[in-house]
């Protein structure tokens, strides 16, 4: 089949003019229905999927591969992949251009043993040589945007200055900074000063993620960095109205304000849109448990919703937590930030070994 050509300049804005807001990929989570549900209050400009394996055996993954040809969403979807196999990046490329993608994502940044073991995703920033070979094929492989999302290092900031500058020899298009090194994982304060660092060093637009909590905290990481706009995960997650208040907020208009019965609209609906045919009852109720912990951070700030949502098995009880929890006092504010000290702590209900990577299994905010 012949390849497809892809735009070669970054797609538009929603909102021409304003900073550049993007759904942080995330294994396990940014799939077709949860793209579908941040869309309903409010898209990024951009979505990434989550990452594509690449290695010997692998096939682009039919789950993923939906989030870009079922896409209704009207927003530009760029694949990442993960792997440091160079003849298997080319192929996988050529198979995703078949696709309609916006362009092709390089992850440089997945944090989980299991993966970093392996020489890929955040591994690979021990080894600037082995990027500077993926991304020369990649360059000669993608007929349009290649974008990276990196983090700062690996153990330390070592080989930072030398990787943003093949981030310019191999013309990158866009690069998404997670300012934290892989071993910060995802706890630690994010060092924004790292990403002005790169929005100085690199000719492509930089993206600034990591922590961005708010519309009030985008507009703050972006005076700071200097990027041009923001790569939003967990916060997503827990407030889906995040990327319209960014816009709000950077057009200096007012922002909306989100009540608990808000919330409990949002569950009804991400409930209903992560439903599939044959899914047993307790496991869709244990997968939305792992959205509820984030979205439980901004309820109350004693972690009680929390403390009810985790012990909930059936959808009846999941709902009557929420109804008791949300509906009592339907008009009370669903904080903009998290409540200092609630914590969005994996569940431990669902074994993890299935987890292979950056999962709700194992992340938490
Ligand atoms: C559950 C989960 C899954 C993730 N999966 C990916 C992934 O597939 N690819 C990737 O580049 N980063 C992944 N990440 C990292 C996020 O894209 C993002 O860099 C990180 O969460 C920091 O941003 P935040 O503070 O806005 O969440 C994942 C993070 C979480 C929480």
């Amino acid at each position: 089949m012949p390849s497809a050509r892809l735009a070669s300049s970054l797609p538009a804005a929603l909102h021409s003019g304003l900073p550049l807001t993007a759904l942080a990929p995330m294994q396990d989570v940014t799939d077709l229905a949860f793209m579908r549900v941040i869309t309903h209050y409010g898209a990024p400009d951009y979505f990434f999927t989550e990452f594509f394996r690449v290695h010997g055996q692998s096939r682009p993954e039919k789950h993923i591969l939906r989030s870009i040809d079922e896409n209704t969403t009207g927003r530009p979807v760029f694949a990442q992949l993960i792997g440091e196999d160079l003849a298997h990046l080319s192929r996988t490329v050529e198979e995703l251009l078949q696709h309609n993608i916006a362009g092709i994502d390089l992850n440089l940044g997945c944090p989980a043993p299991k993966v970093y073991k392996k020489n890929v995703g955040g591994g690979l920033l021990r080894d600037p040589q082995k990027v500077g070979e993926i991304l020369a094929t990649l360059r000669a492989a993608v007929p349009g945007l290649l974008t990276v999302k990196m983090r700062i290092g690996f153990e330390n900031t070592l080989h930072f200055d030398r990787l943003l500058e093949l981030i310019n020899e191999h013309s990158v298009d866009l690069l998404s900074v997670h300012g934290r090194t892989v071993k910060e994982m995802y706890r630690s304060e994010v060092h924004y000063d790292y990403i002005a660092h790169a929005v100085r060093r690199v000719r492509c637009p930089v993206l600034a993620n990591g922590n961005v909590t708010s519309a009030a905290r985008a507009q703050a990481v972006l005076a700071t960095t200097g990027a041009v706009g923001v790569m939003i995960g967990r916060h997503a997650i827990r407030n889906p109205w995040i990327f319209r208040q960014c816009r709000e907020q950077l057009a200096g208009r007012p922002v909306l304000r989100l009540t608990l019965a808000d919330v409990r609209d949002y569950v009804e609906r991400l409930y209903r849109a992560t439903q599939v045919p044959g899914l047993v009852e307790r496991l869709h109720v244990n997968k939305m448990k792992k959205y509820l912990n984030f979205v439980g951070q901004s309820v109350d700030a004693t972690g009680a919703f929390l403390h009810d949502m985790r012990r909930t098995e059936s959808e009846a009880e999941l709902f009557g937590v929420c109804d008791r929890h949300l509906l009592a006092e339907p008009a009370r504010e669903f904080s903009a930030e998290p409540y200092p000290g609630v914590v969005a702590r994996p569940n431990c209900e669902t074994p993890a070994a299935g987890a292979d990577g950056c999962s709700l299994e194992t992340v938490s905010a």
